[in-house]
């Protein structure tokens, strides 16, 4: 049995995108979903989608994951039908690319709720749940924006950079414990992010990115995502080369900072 057939997986932002594809590829694996996200009916078809595969029970919960009480609600709600989940995939995210100029205090709020805090209460909720289990896998999906920024999306970089600092610091505090922590971190997907958060699709992504990377389907996204869980991957980067990037930029953040800005 690999650590995915009959698991227990908590995946917020469920209701579309990448969420929603790694939700029906895990599907396949006869595990217990608990599909997280506030489109009732987005989430719904996730769920009928979901569905197809016979052995697969679904449940579902709606609610902003960035409003403290909401996210605890449905945090007790989950341990009522689940006791503790097996992996927990935090995937929830949103907010539109800002310059310090157009960005008021209130969007620069909301786009640290949504995703940062929506990961941290997640994890925070289980975290003790799955230490007494004994086991555990925490997946963080991030952006290669977390690891070198690019021009006029402060709101969106500071966030995923929270994320990626949240992730480094999931790993030293659990060290020594059984908990697994995988990142995986895809360039460019189609999904209906742009859409869902005010911008034309595409904008504002550098001209290096959009030279060197093929833009992800979500359904790669997901594939990559179970083979990062049953392989235990420490950090998953759909695109190959996205792995030399992202290592290359922790030496040179000047230089990245140039290209980035081209
Ligand atoms: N698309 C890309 O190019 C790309 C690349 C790298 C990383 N990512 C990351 O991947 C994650 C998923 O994005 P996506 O591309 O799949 O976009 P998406 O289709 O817009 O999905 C975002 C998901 O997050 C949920 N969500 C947003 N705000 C929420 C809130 N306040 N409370 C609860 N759920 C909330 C949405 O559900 P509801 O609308 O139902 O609330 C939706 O299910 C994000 O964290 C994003 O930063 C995306």
């Amino acid at each position: 049995m690999s650590s995915i057939h009959h698991a227990k997986v908590v995946i917020s932002g469920a209701s579309s995108g990448i969420g929603r594809s790694i939700a029906l590829a895990l599907s396949k694996y006869d595990t217990e979903l608990f599909l997280l996200g506030r489109n009732k009916d987005k989430l719904l078809e996730t769920v009928k989608l979901c569905s197809v595969n016979k052995g697969v029970k679904v449940y579902y919960y709606l609610g902003d994951l960035g409003v403290e009480s909401t996210a605890r609600m449905i945090i007790e709600e989950i341990k009522k039908v689940f006791i503790t989940p097996d992996i927990i995939i935090n995937n929830a995210g949103g907010g539109s690319f800002k310059n310090i100029r157009d960005c008021t205090i209130s969007s620069a709020e909301e786009a640290m709720r949504v995703p940062y805090f929506a990961y941290f209460y997640l994890t925070q909720g289980f975290i003790n749940d799955l230490l007494k289990n004994g086991h555990g896998h925490i997946v963080n999906i991030n952006t290669p924006a977390a690891y070198f920024p690019f021009p006029n999306t402060l709101t969106y970089s500071a966030t995923r950079a929270a994320i990626r600092s949240f992730t480094r610091c999931l790993r030293l505090d659990l060290k020594g414990t059984p908990i697994k922590i995988t990142e995986i971190v895809p360039g460019l997907t189609e999904t209906d992010y742009f859409d869902n958060n005010g911008m034309s699709w595409n904008s504002q992504i550098p001209k290096l990115n959009r030279f060197l990377f093929k833009v992800l389907s979500p359904d790669v996204v997901a594939e990559k995502t179970v083979l990062g869980i049953l392989k235990n991957k420490k950090t998953v980067t759909p695109q190959k080369m996205m792995r030399l990037l992202l290592v290359l930029s922790q030496y040179f953040p000047n230089l990245f900072d140039k290209l980035m800005s081209y």
